[in-house]
């Protein structure tokens, strides 16, 4: 598959009085077209920042974000707007992504007006292809969004992203605040779409019992570091960085007929504060296994076979 998305060095940091929050910190991946990766983490590990910074809705404070060959972080205001139309975002919250003033129609015709593409009969029928495509009748064409279920109001919020063919869709914690029933029939819904129009998807979620089953590799965020990074199988089979072996750890499951269940020593207290960050490994606060060189000197991102990266002194 060809690389779609090459992000390098990403920084996003925000001012705190006379402080820096270092969100994201020198964060790099890529992403092949059609590909998922899963990016896990902690509340407060800056998943969202580097979703938003990839397609600069936070202006980046360093690093390239190269899509489709161009570097997305340093485009001008023109070129930007055209190439945003093939990088979308599902959020977490449909009813706060959606205009309450506006109908379900206006809210998935929106984007081709601001894009003047089509004319209004042709863009009538491309919101109706949309809506079917989600699975929501036509007849609901003048519906309003506060008017349906959460679950139906996240398939506007996905019709709406796909109205002007993108490529590349963040979805970040698309199915947290759903029902677990409705939760699986948006990721169902997800993994269709990806299969249709070769989507790659940044799958944003707390849960990695969610994100193992929609990704084909996974990124594990702390305190704006990505800490391993692997292809899904791989990173199961071989969590070598204490914190995936903790987040594995904290997945609810039930052992088979007796069988032993390999487990992890779980995480206590709570993630730090990205302001004032220490000089050496961002995890050995809370870190079981730590050695004294983990205080003082930031490990090395590294590959540990093919395609599988962590950053921990324990793994080099
Ligand atoms: N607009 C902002 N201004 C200042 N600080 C921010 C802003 N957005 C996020 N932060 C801070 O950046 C850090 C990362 O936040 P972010 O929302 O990216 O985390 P997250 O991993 O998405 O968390 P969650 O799982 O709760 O959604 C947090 O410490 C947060 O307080
Ligand atoms: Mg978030």
């Amino acid at each position: 598959m060809p690389e779609l998305l090459r992000v390098e060095n990403l920084k996003k940091y925000f001012p705190r009085g006379s402080k820096v929050l270092k969100a994201v910190d020198n964060v790099s991946f890529t992403l092949q077209e059609g590909e998922t990766l899963g990016l896990v983490g902690e509340s407060g590990s800056g998943k969202s920042t580097l979703g938003r910074a990839i397609l600069r809705l936070h202006e980046p404070d360093d690093g390239r974000v190269f899509f489709e060959g161009a570097d997305v972080a340093h485009l001008g205001k023109e070129a930007l707007r055209q190439k945003r139309r093939h990088m979308q975002l599902i959020f977490q919250d449909p009813l706060a992504s959606l205009n309450p003033q506006m109908t379900i129609g206006q809210a998935i015709e929106d984007p081709l007006i601001i894009h003047g593409i089509g004319t209004p009969v042709e863009r009538k029928q491309k919101v109706a292809e949309l809506l079917s495509l989600v699975d929501i009748s036509p007849e609901f064409i003048n519906s309003f969004p506060y008017e349906f279920s959460g679950g139906q109001q996240q398939r506007v919020g996905i019709a709406r992203s796909l109205a002007l063919n993108p490529k590349f869709i963040v979805c970040d914690e698309p199915v947290s605040a759903l029902d677990v029933s409705i939760q699986a029939q948006i990721i169902s819904l997800l993994l269709d779409l990806r299969q249709k129009f070769n989507l790659a998807y940044l799958f944003i979620a707390h849960d990695l019992g969610v994100i193992k089953y929609i990704s084909d590799r996974i990124a594990v965020m702390y305190l704006g570091r990505i800490v391993q990074l692997g292809p899904k199988e791989e990173l199961f089979k071989n969590p070598a960085h204490p914190y995936t072996k903790a987040l594995i750890s904290s997945i609810p499951r039930i052992p088979r007929d007796g069988k032993q269940v390999r487990r992890y020593e779980t995480l206590s207290g709570e993630i730090p504060s990205p302001i004032d960050l220490p000089s050496g490994c961002r995890f050995y606060s809370r870190c079981p296994v730590v050695l004294d060189q983990c205080k003082n000197v930031d490990p090395e991102f590294k590959e540990i076979s093919a395609g599988h990266w962590v950053a921990c002194h324990r793994c080099n």
